[in-house]
């Protein structure tokens, strides 16, 4: 079997969850489980935290359905609402909470026939110009669906565009576009994603969105998890399969693109660009061997990589390889090539396996 795997710590996923519950007591919590739980299984993550969470939010009416199947209780959040017309009875027979954008799906709920009125969420677009109504049309939305037949809760939900910026003059804005609304009546606010909740205490309202933190990666470019106090969830972990000692001047990998200034003791790792390791990661990224650092060199190729291995004489033959994980933020490796963790974990490709542990 390749030696590849994506090791997902559950217990690390419960806790980061109780910690974002914690930044904001009182408040409630849709655990964001979109994009197949940002890579880490959305079945095995809404199981862990099938006890503890208040909610679940997803991108579409398909991941709404998989997380329902796993739970019949949950509220689970919509949080681009419906795409279609012809989805708004079924979001009502899974007992969805949908977010209301536009005028046009406003106009869809209201021709909907539903078997249960849906708990709606207007969305406000309060700066990032995304999605949402502007705030006048968002209080002429309020007025028309007031006491509708097709609406349970009428509730107000914004983002923010900024809020991993600390001190954002425009998060502050945002903040400010959500407060003024709040003279109309909304059953429920909510308006904190992972940064908005670690950091924005005026910005909890009643429901936490908190996505990335639960995950252990941070939102933050200059604050890391382990400053955060969260659990990295996922190790990916591949195995040194073959080494090679090289002359100077000497190449590695496609078009020669590292060459060697020493002798050189170069290492070959199973995992490459095919697994969702970024192609573009620069000579010098780190990999954990052995609880050393040891950087990268020559181009990922589709299923391998290479590192250089001559600091690191005691290196074995399949030893193990963090590429990123407990050892290794993955926020570290992402600012490495120009990215975030989102994109790294959300982007791990079904061809590798993930097991889970608790603990
Ligand atoms: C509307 C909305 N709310 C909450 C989240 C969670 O954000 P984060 O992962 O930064 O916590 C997202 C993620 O993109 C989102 O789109």
């Amino acid at each position: 079997m390749r030696p590849l795997v994506a090791t997902i710590d559950l217990s690390a996923i419960i806790h980061n969850y109780a910690f974002a519950k914690r930044c904001a007591p009182g408040r409630q919590a849709f655990a964001v489980v979109k994009a197949n739980a940002y890579g880490h299984g959305v079945r095995e993550v809404v199981t862990a935290l099938f006890e503890v969470a208040d909610g679940f939010a997803v991108a579409s009416l398909e991941e709404a359905t998989e997380v329902r199947a796993l739970h019949s209780e949950a509220r689970i959040l919509l949080l681009e609402g419906c795409f279609e017309a012809a989805e708004y009875p079924i979001a009502a027979q899974l007992c969805l909470d949908v977010v209301l954008h536009s005028a046009h799906q406003a106009q869809q709920l209201l021709a909907a026939s539903l078997v249960r009125p849906l708990n709606v969420w207007l969305k406000l677009d309060s700066g990032m110009h995304r999605l949402g109504f502007s705030a006048a049309a968002l209080r002429d939305t309020h007025q028309q669906l007031q006491g509708a037949a097709q609406v349970a809760e009428l509730n107000l939900l914004s983002h923010f565009a900024c809020a991993d910026e600390r001190g954002s003059e425009t998060t502050e804005l945002q903040v400010e576009q959500f407060l003024d609304l709040l003279d109309l009546d909304f059953g429920q606010r909510s308006l904190a994603n992972s940064a908005a909740i670690l950091t924005i205490p005026a910005a909890h309202m009643d429901w936490l969105r908190p996505g990335i933190m639960l995950y252990g990666a941070t939102p933050f470019a200059d604050l890391s998890v382990a400053e955060l106090g969260l659990r990295a969830a996922m190790s990916l972990t591949a195995q040194l399969i073959a080494w090679r000692d090289i002359e100077v001047g000497e190449t590695v990998g496609y078009g020669n693109q590292w060459r060697a200034e020493r002798p050189s003791r170069i290492g070959t790792v199973s995992c490459g660009y095919a697994d969702g390791y970024p192609r573009n990661a620069p000579a010098g990224t780190p990999v954990i061997i052995r609880g050393q650092r040891v950087p990268l060199v020559g181009r990922v190729s589709m299923d391998m990589l290479m590192v250089d291995l001559t600091d690191l004489p005691n290196a074995a033959l399949g030893d193990s390889v963090e590429l990123w994980g407990a050892q290794l933020p993955v926020d570290e490796v992402a600012q490495g090539v120009g990215t975030i963790g989102y994109e790294l974990l959300s982007k791990v490709t079904a061809r590798v396996p993930r097991r889970y542990r608790n603990g």
